[in-house]
Order: structure tokens, then C-alpha cells, then sequence
């Protein structure tokens, strides 16, 4: 079994990740500093696959710890690397934190894995880095645009260092990027999911705490936008679909299929939803009304994007196979487990 390091495995997409390489044959182990994951999203892998799946607690930007990590382990195939902060609203507040945590630690670990001969790196990277497209849906070659947040420009860093990383003449590192679109819902089991600390700035948990009566109502962001219903578009893709392109794009670097060190996949359903769509869609799969009002809109919102998936189906072979329906019907179902 090789194994994979996945940092940020106790994360909410992390998790999902783990649980996917596990059960496609792989040895995850996973690396996290808990500093926005919680120890629970451990025991709920383990409920799933009937073990215990190894865990460091280091946080990734430590240099010394990383590399003990790869010596005690020995032999590690390749590395996820999802351990990043994420909230862009606080990468306003706190801009330093977020390139010091983001771009930090993807340094250190590329100097680690060099180190240690390890070849294979997966990267978290978001669509975010398309800022405001002229055109829908984004390719891989739609130009990235300047960053609507400190959060988004980390993502666009990263991206760009790994690009000069593998330009180095003794680089040995071949690395897929997957520009993630709108990741929602939860494992079929209901044991691992989303938990956001506080009040949730996501649409879909934010919609499952209002129904469970954990917040009053939704607020709409906005419905002035140039889109069909004058409510924003994205592209909502079920986490473990997600989950799943990232099992793809490992085999293909361990299979050495890569075309280039560096690739760059979208990852989405190629289908855009309108927040009223997606609140309309929650209500019919969960048999629940939803309090909502329009408010303002959100500054830093894009008004749309979703993404052009052909290059992943056809170069990954990946394909979505989570209905928005059925995606919304897994958060509610997560969100009923919680509340109990
Ligand atoms: N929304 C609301 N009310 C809420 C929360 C969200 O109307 O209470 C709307 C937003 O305005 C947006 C949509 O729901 O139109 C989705 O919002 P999210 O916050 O769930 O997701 P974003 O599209 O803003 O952000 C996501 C990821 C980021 C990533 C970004 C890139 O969370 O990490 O996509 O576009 F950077």
C-alpha cells in the first residue's frame, strides 16, 4: 500500500479525502495542527473504515517536525497538501496570518519533500484565483485575475511558487493543481462533515443551522446581480466527489502520466446555481422551509462562476456524480447528526 501524507487530513475536505484514498487502496496518513479541524472528524474516519487511520499533530509550516514526520513514516509516495486557512472575510482582518500559514508552509514543505526524495504533491488550489472572469465557464487557460481577498491571493502565490519550484533545474517534484469550486454536504455515513467554528460564512452551513433553528434566518447576499435570478452563480460540487478527483490525480502522478510538473485541474460539476436555486433545492430535499430575507450584497462577492469541467473528464477521466439535490440532502443529514 503506498503511502500518502495528507496535511490538513482532519479538515472537512481533508477528511473526505482520507477516508476515499483508504478505501481506494492507499495508506493515508494524516498531518494537522487542529487549529480549524476538530479530533472528532478522527474518530469518525475511523467509524467509517474500521481502523485507525495514523495522525500527526504538527502544524506543517514547522519545518523540523515535517521532516520527522517523513523519517518516521519512511517512504511516503506523495503528499495532499490541504492544510491552509480558508476564510476569506478573516484573511482581511488578518492578512499576515494567511500568507504566513498559506504560502509558509507550501515552502517548507516543498523544501521537505526535496529533502527527502518525495515526488508527488497534490495542491488545494481554489477558483477563487480567476477573480472576476469576462467569460463563463472558466477553463484552465481562462487568465487569473487580481484576487478578490488576501485569501485568494495566497492561492494565486502558491500556485505561482509552485510553477517556479518546478522550473528549478534539479527539480524532481511533479505537482497537479485542482482549483476547487463550491465544496458542500458530507459523507453518506453522516460520520465525517463540515464544522465550522462559529457562525458559518458558507452558504450551505449557514442554510442547515437556520432550518435546525441554530440561527434565525438566512441572508440572502444580494439580488441586484446580472444573473438570471439577480442572485449570485457557483458551482456546487458534493465533497466527496471532490474527494475522489483528488484519488485520480494521485494515481496519475504516481503512474507518471503527468504531461508537464506542473497541471492544472478544475474541479466542479461544470454547472452553475443560484443561491435562490440552491435554497428552493434545499427545501424540496429536506422537507424544510427556510426562513430567509435579501440583504446587501457581500463585498468581495463574484456575481458568477462555475467552472468548464471538460479538461478534468477528459485528461483525469473524473466526472461529478453527486445531484445538487442529493449534496444539500447529505449537509441536511450531517446537520441532524450534529444537532443531536
Ligand atoms: N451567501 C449568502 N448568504 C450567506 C452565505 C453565502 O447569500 O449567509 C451566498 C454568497 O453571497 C455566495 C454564495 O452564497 O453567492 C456562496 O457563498 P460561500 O461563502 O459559501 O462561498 P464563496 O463562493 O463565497 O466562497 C467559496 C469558498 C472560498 C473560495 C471562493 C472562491 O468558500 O474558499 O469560493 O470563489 F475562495
Amino acid at each position: 500500500m503506498k503511502k500518502i501524507l495528507v496535511t490538513g487530513g482532519a479538515g472537512y475536505i481533508g477528511s473526505h479525502t482520507v477516508v476515499e484514498l483508504a478505501q481506494a487502496g492507499y495508506e493515508p496518513i494524516i498531518i494537522d495542527n487542529f487549529s480549524n479541524s476538530e479530533e472528532s472528524a478522527l474518530g469518525g474516519i475511523q467509524a467509517i473504515l474500521g481502523r485507525e487511520v495514523p495522525c500527526h499533530r504538527i502544524d506543517c509550516g514547522d519545518a523540523e517536525a515535517l521532516r520527522q514526520v517523513f523519517k518516521t513514516e519512511g517512504d511516503i509516495a506523495g503528499v495532499i497538501h490541504f492544510a491552509a486557512f480558508k476564510a476569506v472575510g478573516e484573511s482581511v482582518q488578518k492578512p499576515l496570518a494567511y500568507f504566513h500559514n498559506n504560502v509558509g508552509s507550501l515552502i517548507t514543505l516543498l523544501q521537505v519533500m526535496k529533502e527527502e526524495g518525495v515526488e508527488n504533491l497534490v495542491f488545494s488550489s481554489s477558483c477563487t484565483v480567476y477573480g472576476v472572469p469576462d467569460h463563463l465557464p472558466v477553463t484552465e487557460a481562462t487568465p487569473t485575475k487580481p484576487a478578490n481577498s488576501p485569501y485568494g491571493r495566497t492561492k494565486q502565490m502558491c500556485e505561482d511558487i509552485v510553477h517556479d519550484a518546478a522550473g528549478a533545474p534539479d527539480n524532481k517534484v511533479h505537482t497537479i493543481l485542482l482549483r476547487y469550486f463550491n465544496p458542500i454536504g458530507a459523507h453518506e455515513s453522516a460520520k465525517i462533515g463540515e464544522l465550522p467554528l462559529g457562525v458559518p460564512n458558507n452558504l450551505v452551513p449557514f442554510i442547515t443551522q437556520t432550518a435546525a433553528g441554530l440561527r434565525e434566518k438566512l441572508t440572502i447576499f444580494g439580488n441586484d446581480y446580472d444573473t438570471p435570478d439577480g442572485t449570485n452563480v457557483r458551482d456546487y460540487i458534493h465533497v466527496v466527489d471532490l474527494a475522489k478527483a483528488h484519488i485520480v490525480a494521485v494515481q496519475r502522478l504516481l503512474d507518471r502520466k503527468a504531461s508537464e510538473a506542473v497541471e492544472t485541474f478544475n474541479v466542479g460539476t461544470g454547472h452553475g446555481n443560484s443561491v435562490l436555486e440552491v435554497v428552493a433545492t434545499f427545501e424540496e430535499a429536506s422537507g424544510q422551509k427556510l426562513n430567509y430575507v435579501i440583504g446587501p450584497r457581500r463585498p468581495g462577492d463574484v456575481p458568477a462562476i462555475y467552472a468548464d469541467a471538460t479538461k478534468s473528464a477528459e485528461v483525469l477521466g473524473f466526472k461529478t456524480t453527486t445531484s445538487l439535490r442529493d449534496s444539500l440532502a447529505s449537509a441536511w443529514k450531517w446537520q441532524q447528526t450534529l444537532s443531536k
